[in-house]
């Protein structure tokens, strides 16, 4: 039996739920340590100007196609154009939010173990020397990662069976407050550590030195990857937007927001690693790694692990209730499963996958496929090629082949809001967001070098 199709119940439910999409482990645990690496403020620099220039029109593309139809990605194509080349397109979402759920949970699987640890204060006892080999220990036990990548995918399933409106509704209208609480608790904490000077600096005082072409096209992946953008996630999810929302406040606002926690977690981390002495260019590591040993020499550290972890288990939950969404809305609306069943299908799939990409630390290392383990082959397959690939095609889809009234109607709620601004954002939608997006394709395709 078909569904009655879910709506958001307010504007407040709208922008807590896709800013819960967009804020997760990509803002608080790839955002600094990108930063770290790639000079810092110069790459913040550069991260704002490509939310602002291909963010903010890629997010209206997908909203105005979402909301305009009200349907999953592949019935909105269906009905926005006749051609099957254009409604194949649909797969590159689908494959994209499968492949980042199996290898996103694996992370967001470490972070309930370090939760964990924090919270019978086994963390806190650990020596700070020892936390590199203590988080390689983990990552690499066969079965304890992969019991935790298991149980996270179990906590999305129970939140994705309830559905849009007493699931993920409900979840994001409590989780997205208590983040942002529990992130300027820790902004407040970094100022009274004795490096904060140095740590802000480095997060805002730029050296233009430091941009090179790597940088650029690092931010504008990075900015992508933060945005939940090219996979069809916020298409779907305004999808469940009333005909009231005002899409391109709303594109505006998350965007600002995403951009705000990247910017708070930098103002957390950076005076941390530089008050403790830590490396600031650790790469991936340093959430998993560095933040143990810094809690472990605070007072009161114990409870800082905890809410931090607990903070990170939150922002990534949130991401990946909107990426199940997309399969499980095609699966209910395509194949007319039931929501409970099309989640079930979603979560089998993600453990098997996640499995491997789990074991890909451990028993499975030496298992390479083009030079990568399964975890990286996975990572590298979506963020380089299927996000980029589905934001053109969103871009190109919105800017240029479907009909300019539907756009425009949807942009502009049918005339009565934005009729200023619409002009620049379909600009930005034709020309500049295809242009760049396709040097971050083939930067990461290493078909374009500098
Ligand atoms: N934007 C999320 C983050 O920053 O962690 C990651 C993400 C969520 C990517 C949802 C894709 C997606 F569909």
């Amino acid at each position: 039996m078909k569904e009655k199709r879910a709506q958001f119940s307010s504007r407040f439910a709208v922008i807590a739920t896709t800013v819960g999409s967009a804020v997760g482990l990509g803002n608080i645990w790839a955002f600094p340590y990108k930063c770290g690496v790639n000079g810092g403020a110069a790459f913040l620099l550069i991260y704002i100007a490509c939310v602002l220039l291909i963010g903010i029109p890629v997010i209206c593309a997908e909203f105005s196609i979402g909301r305009g139809t009200h349907k999953n990605v592949r019935g909105a194509l269906r009905q926005l154009h006749s051609s099957r080349f254009v409604h194949s397109f649909s797969f590159i979402g689908l494959l994209a939010s499968i492949l980042i759920l199996s290898f996103y949970s694996v992370v967001a699987g470490w972070t309930l173990e370090y939760l964990i640890e924090a919270i019978s204060g086994q963390m806190t006892a650990t020596p700070a020397a020892d936390f590199s080999n203590h988080f390689s220990g983990f990552a690499s036990s066969p079965y304890k990662s992969v019991a935790w990548t298991l149980i996270f995918l179990l906590c999305n399933y129970f939140i994705m069976r309830r559905g849009v409106k007493r699931g993920i509704e409900r979840m994001s209208n409590i989780l997205m407050p208590i983040l942002f609480v529990i992130l300027i608790i820790f902004c407040v904490h970094s100022f009274f550590l004795p490096e904060v000077g140095r740590g802000l600096k480095f997060l805002f005082h730029p050296d233009f030195s430091k941009i090179t072409p790597s940088v650029v096209l690092g931010a504008m992946g990075q900015a992508f990857f933060s945005l939940s953008l090219g996979l069809s996630c916020l298409l779907i999810y305004a999808s469940y937007f009333s005909d009231k929302e005002n899409l391109i406040g709303s594109a505006s606002l998350i965007a600002v927001l995403d951009t705000v926690v990247a910017v708070l977690a930098g103002v957390i981390i950076f005076p941390a690693v530089f008050s403790y002495g830590a490396n600031v260019a650790e790469g991936p590591k340093l959430v998993y790694e560095v933040f143990p040993a810094i809690f472990a020499s605070m007072s009161m550290g114990w409870l800082w692990a905890v809410l931090f972890f607990l903070l990170l288990f939150f922002a990534a939950i949130t991401s990946t209730i909107s990426m199940s969404e997309i399969t499980i809305a095609f699966m209910t609306e395509e194949w007319g499963l039931s929501r409970k069943r099309a989640s079930q299908v979603n979560t089998l799939v993600a453990m098997a996958l996640g499995s491997l990409c789990a074991l890909s630390f451990g028993v499975l290392r030496d298992f390479t496929i083009f030079g990568m383990t399964i975890f990286d082959l996975f990572e590298y397959i979506s963020s380089n090629i299927l996000l980029p690939l589905g934001g053109i095609v969103f871009a190109l889809l919105a800017g240029w082949v479907i009909d300019r009234r539907f756009i425009r109607d949807q942009l502009t709620n049918f005339g009565s809001v934005n009729r200023r601004l619409y002009p620049v954002i379909s600009f930005l939608m034709r020309f500049v967001a295809p242009v760049a997006i396709l040097l971050i394709f083939l930067y990461g395709l290493k078909l374009l070098h500098f």
